[in-house]
């Protein structure tokens, strides 16, 4: 018995030394000292022993069971500040490692220039509307006083989506719709996408933008256009902008106007941008036409009005010098991270 115990022990030694993990070793300590563990069982057996054998071999199983013990317990230490160890190296972080770039997003330099001015036009006492891109034939020619022959009405320049539904090709149907449901005095603007079948260029796209303006009210004349348009291109341009008003043509207004500033590239010198002429044209304006005020019933001998169209896509690109107006619409990540 003495021998088994004895051989029982050198092998339970040797394994725990031999051992590599903590799991292996918790499987030696059921092997040899759990409740049915080989050095348990050893005990059982003592039974067929004489009583002065007994306390003997009961000690010797003792100090083998306490042997074992022990050496499992430190082998046990051991591989667990080992596992530590392993475990700490491979979550070691590298703090001079370059953080992953989160990327942030920012504002189209289309909605930038919008912004900025409709923070003009409101601290003018302008109020924001929308109006709907879809519009009917009545709404974007008819009561602007477009009439029938009007090239612009043409398959060539609009695109119809049906008889009498079309792809508005101007935000001046907004006028319309807001006398309609407003009564003066009026001072609103309406900036919107518009579409025209145009040839695709550096200075043409399908869609583009403009901000419609429209003011209605009693004794309103071209002095307050003219004040209003000056004050509102100085403040995008600069002070030092000269604003020239320009007799013009449009169906809705009469008189009209095209308003052109000095070219904020040369100075009015001349250059590439303004193609050598000094100045740059950003917006159509006029008097609002009696026969529009009286398609939305209101008496042009009580009310008058003036009105302008501005293109936002001109403004943008002459303030960020963008050369083609195609790089608004493309949603190049390249180009959107210039700004
Ligand atoms: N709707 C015109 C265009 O698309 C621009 C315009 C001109 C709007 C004169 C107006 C205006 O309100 O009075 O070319």
């Amino acid at each position: 018995m003495k021998e088994q115990l004895e051989s029982i022990r050198s092998a339970a030694l040797e394994a725990v030394k031999n051992a590599i993990s903590e799991k292996e070793i918790e499987e030696l300590r059921v092997k040899y000292l759990g409740k049915k563990g080989e050095l348990t069982a050893i005990l059982k057996q003592m039974g067929g022993l004489s009583a002065e054998e007994r306390p003997k071999m009961g000690q010797l199983v003792n100090e083998a069971k306490q042997n074992v013990e022990n050496l499992i317990s430190k082998r046990g230490q051991e591989l667990k500040l080992k596992a530590t160890e392993l475990k700490l190296k491979s979550e070691t972080i590298d703090i001079t490692m370059p953080p992953k770039k989160r990327e942030v997003g920012k504002l189209h330099p289309l909605n930038t220039v919008l912004d900025d001015m409709i923070d003009i036009f409101q601290s003018m006492g302008f109020d924001v509307l929308d109006g709907p891109e879809v519009e009917t034939d009545h709404y974007n020619f008819e009561c602007l006083n477009v009439p029938a022959d009007h090239p612009a009405r043409d398959m060539q320049d609009t695109f119809y989506l049906g008889e009498n539904l079309l792809l508005r090709t101007q935000t001046s149907a907004a006028q319309i719709r807001t006398m309609e449901t407003r009564k003066p005095p009026i001072r609103i603007i309406c900036p919107g996408r518009v579409f025209r079948a145009d040839e695709v260029d550096a200075t043409h796209s399908p869609v583009f933008h403009q901000i419609e303006g429209l003011v209605v009210d009693k004794g309103i004349t071209m002095c307050d256009l003219k004040g209003v348009l000056e004050q509102f291109a100085h403040e995008i341009y600069g002070k030092d902008t000269e604003v020239k008003f320009r007799p013009s043509f449009f169906p809705f207004t009469e008189p009209s106007v095209e308003v052109d500033v000095t070219c904020s590239e040369c100075g009015g010198k001349g250059c590439r941008v303004c193609k050598g002429s000094g100045w740059i044209e950003i917006l159509g304006a006029g008097m609002v036409h009696p026969n529009v005020l009286r398609s939305c019933g209101i008496d042009p001998d009580v009310y008058s009005g003036f009105a302008f169209g501005i293109g936002l896509d001109r403004l943008t690109t002459t303030r960020y010098k963008i050369s083609d107006i195609r790089l608004l619409f493309e949603n190049d990540k390249r180009f959107l991270n210039q700004f």
